[in-house]
């Protein structure tokens, strides 16, 4: 498996739920950061210096220069679906194979979707605090009074997997589903329309692109603005796809009802940032894919990835498959 036909040497940044890294340490010289918490930057980089294999999350900033200071590797597999941490340019200039996790976390992901939606809705968070606060008196009609999901209209932004598994979820609920995707995905029950139609038209907005150059910042004081006065935004793809400082605003004016973030541009969360002040927004700490279930199916499949690729074998899942040649996307 390794050069030397010895066992190649692999570092996992953190110990993961499941089975994976015990069949990883079969295979491996499996060399796992006991933590707390990630790696700090440069005992990443000693320990990638060393690796063959890398076995990383998404709080490891994957990227040239780590890339440059690792000689000996040959795989980065990530216990993620997203990979806006890893360069995939670098790794596919260096021919090195960059392994991800789709698939597995997309119900998990869409379940806390709605799980979001539905607290920004019916204000669930805030009634929780009404009531330990000693603040609930008396039973009124006019308490707490939160929006409906069943009627109104859910504008999905990215109709990748989880986005769909989104929209199969609102439409259960009784939403009427309007869609943009970059690649105009036609999805049965979506009536796909140009972003800023689906901003104008949604009481409520769910986010499902991946953040690329592209998507950095799409939802800024402009698409904000467009939306209809008391909409509700959710967001449990990644945190740079919105402006924060904007978003802030919006639910201070008012021009938003509510929002429910679990992705954050800087994580975890600073304590100066403008969203823990403003009003009507829920917060969770990027917990979309956890479950027990799904994180130790995650960490399978990113094993399965990183194995392959180390026996000189194709990914199961590579986000650059450029690295197997030239016809190799098509294949
Ligand atoms: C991912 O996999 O990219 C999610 O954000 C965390 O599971």
């Amino acid at each position: 498996m390794a050069e030397t036909g010895a066992r190649p040497r692999v570092f996992a940044t953190r110990p993961l739920p499941g089975d994976g890294l015990a069949r990883l340490a079969a295979a491996a010289e499996l060399e796992v950061w006991p933590g707390p918490g990630a790696p700090p930057r440069e005992a990443l980089l000693a320990a990638a210096a060393r690796a063959e294999g890398l076995l990383c999350l998404l709080t490891d900033r994957v990227d040239a220069a780590l890339l440059g200071a690792a000689p000996r590797l040959r795989a980065v597999s990530s216990v993620s679906v997203g990979l806006d941490h890893v360069d995939l340019a670098a790794a596919t200039a260096r021919g090195i194979p960059v392994g991800f996790t789709p698939g597995v976390l997309t119900d998990t992901t869409a379940e806390l979707t709605i799980a979001l939606l539905l607290a920004a809705a019916r204000r669930v968070v805030e009634a929780d605090r009404f009531v330990r606060e000693g603040r609930w008196r008396e039973w009124a009609p006019d308490l707490l009074l939160g929006r409906d999901l069943g009627g109104a209209t859910l504008g999905v932004i990215g109709l990748g997997a989880i986005g769909r598994a989104v929209v199969v979820r609102a439409r259960a609920l009784g939403m009427t589903v309007l869609g943009w995707s970059r690649g105009q995905t036609e999805v049965p029950g979506v009536e796909a329309v140009p972003l800023d139609a689906l901003l104008a038209r949604s009481a409520f907005v769910t986010l499902h692109v991946a953040l690329t150059p592209e998507t950095r910042g799409l939802i800024g004081e402009r698409e904000l603005a467009l939306l209809p006065r008391g909409a509700v935004l959710v967001n449990t793809a990644r945190g740079g796809i919105v402006d924060e400082d904007a978003l802030a605003r919006a639910l201070a004016s008012g021009q938003l009802a509510g929002a429910a973030l679990d992705v954050f541009a800087r994580e975890p969360l600073p304590p100066t940032s403008p969203l823990l002040f403003a009003p009507n927004l829920v917060l969770a700490p990027h917990i979309g894919s956890a479950t027990l279930r799904t994180r130790a199916r995650m960490a399978e499949l990113a094993v399965a990835n990183l194995l392959a690729a180390l026996a000189g074998e194709r990914m199961p899942h590579c986000a650059n498959p450029a690295v197997y040649g030239p016809d190799a996307a098509r294949r």
